[in-house]
């Protein structure tokens, strides 16, 4: 059998591994697997490439595998889960440069410079370029380096369609003149200033969405190398990527109720301070806020048939997700229904909060999606909502001036008792004020979700 042919048989299998691994990260039960099997699809897509016979050298790619590998390894283990969107962010931005650098030494060698090879390193090195500079400004504003405020000026959405019309038309050109090759380096630096432009106008609070957006991009600049390099698996794992990348923003616009062209073009992700001249998040004005004890809470327990659990991005940012675990476990035995509440967009990624639930071993049959258990809100004892504030705001139902207006919620409001576990009256992540805190139902256990969590627990089992 020669290289070519065990090669694509690789290749093939690997694509499947990769369509598998997709459909694997469907439900949280399968997401593991579908991990896995994604994971062994690419070492096999590896190999398959590193044994053709056009390798001349393995020295520097061996040496770039263990550099990789470290680092990537080192990435993995130490950004904690309340970092991944960041994390997100850079290998999308490294995976989009390393497209555009095979793309640029690809036409540096000029070799073969045809229309269709011309157009796909063209718009493939555009697509990266634009991708990296894009990506690092996204990772730059979710940490903090870069303000997370939207930066707008009058006539922005003409300068950057008129910016991304002219690298198109540098495109065109060198499809016809490959070799203009100020050309080339004129669009790729344009293409590396539009990728910061795009992000400018987009506030912090839409930048999940947007590096969804970017991961898609940076499957498509993959797929077009492959039509450059004439390699299978990489315009099958590119285009699988672009593809779910592409799917998961729009649904994760519509969870939050945003329209997907704001997302993309910007200036609407602003994080808005209180509106209407509501209360500072500190000062609640006239409005009642009752607070109680971890022992008052673990009383109303004590008496419940059925109890809701809201985690959120506090839950993750505590790392609580054990100590809640444990305290379904005390209200299981003393036989009280326990069910979780996700919302699509709790916490700071898709799946963020089911991934916590899994590492604590909540089984998946108590996991309930937002439109499975609202339903059940008005009929529960007890609504507990940890660490997690915007998704239960009731304002998203009626108040048309606020920023989560539209935006689809937990109706926990309408539990018989309603217990919130946060540490002061601050904002989420939308950066507005809850109504559900000043509800005559809701009692505010505040705290680090940890610790009042555990607390609860250990006065429940006093009061056995
Ligand atoms: P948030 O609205 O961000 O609220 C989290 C709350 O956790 C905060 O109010 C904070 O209050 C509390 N908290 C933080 N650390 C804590 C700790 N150690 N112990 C206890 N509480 C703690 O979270 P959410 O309800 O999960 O909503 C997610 C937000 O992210 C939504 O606005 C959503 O639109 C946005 N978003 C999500 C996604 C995805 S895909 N998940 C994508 C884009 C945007 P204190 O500071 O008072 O403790």
């Amino acid at each position: 059998m020669t290289s070519h042919i065990f090669t694509n048989i690789v290749y093939l299998i690997s694509a499947l591994l990769f369509i598998l691994g997709l459909k694997g990260l469907n439900s949280p039960e399968t997401a593991r697997r579908g991990q896995k099997m994604a994971a062994l699809g690419m070492t096999m897509a590896i190999i398959g490439t590193l044994i053709q016979h056009e390798v001349v050298t393995y020295e520097w790619i061996i040496v770039g595998l263990v550099i990789g590998s470290i680092v990537g390894i080192g990435i993995a283990a130490w950004t904690p889960m309340t970092k991944m969107p960041e994390r997100t962010a850079l290998s999308h931005a490294f995976g989009a440069l390393a497209a555009a650098l095979v793309g640029v030494a690809e036409y540096y060698h000029g070799q073969d410079l045809n229309t269709v090879r011309m157009s796909a390193i063209g718009s493939e090195v555009m697509l990266g370029s634009l991708t990296f500079t894009g990506s690092m400004m996204a990772f730059g504003k979710l940490q903090g380096i870069l303000p997370g405020s939207p930066w707008t000026y009058k006539g922005q959405n003409v300068f950057n369609v008129s910016l991304l019309a002219v690298i198109a038309l540098i495109v065109i050109i060198l499809v016809f003149f490959p070799s203009t090759s100020f050309l080339f380096y004129l669009g790729l630096v344009l293409a590396l200033t539009f990728g910061v432009m795009l992000i400018l106008p987009i506030g912090a609070a839409d930048m999940p969405t947007v590096i969804s957006i970017l991961n898609s991009y940076a499957g498509i600049s993959a797929a077009l190398l492959g039509f450059a390099l004439n390699n299978k698996i990489l315009i099958i794992a590119g285009a699988l990527d672009g593809a779910s990348g592409f799917i998961l923003s729009i649904i994760m616009c519509r969870a939050m109720n945003r329209s997907f062209t704001n997302v993309l073009f910007g200036a609407f992700g602003k994080i808005t301070p209180p509106v209407d001249g509501a209360a500072a998040p500190e000062d609640t004005g006239n409005k009642q806020v009752h607070s109680g004890t971890p022992k008052e809470a673990a009383e109303i327990f004590k008496n419940s048939k059925s109890v809701i659990i809201v985690p959120g991005y506090g839950m993750a940012a505590a790392q609580a997700q054990h100590n809640v675990r444990e305290l379904a476990d005390i209200l299981k035995a003393q036989g009280t229904d326990v069910k979780y509440a996700i919302h699509p967009v709790a916490g700071r990624m898709p799946g963020h909060m089911n991934v916590l639930l899994a590492e604590a071993n909540v089984p998946y049959d108590v996991l309930f999606d937002m439109d499975d258990i609202n339903p059940e809100f008005p009929d529960a004892d007890v609504a507990l909502v940890i660490g997690a504030n915007d998704v239960t705001n009731p304002a998203a139902r009626h108040d048309t001036a606020s920023p989560i207006y539209g935006m689809p919620i937990l109706d926990v409001d309408k539990a018989k008792h309603v217990m919130v576990v946060k540490r002061s009256m601050n904002p989420g992540f939308a950066g507005i004020e809850n109504e559900l805190y000043f509800n005559d139902r809701t009692m505010m256990v505040f705290g680090d979700a940890k610790t009042v969590v555990g607390n609860i627990t250990k006065e429940l089992n006093d009061l056995k």
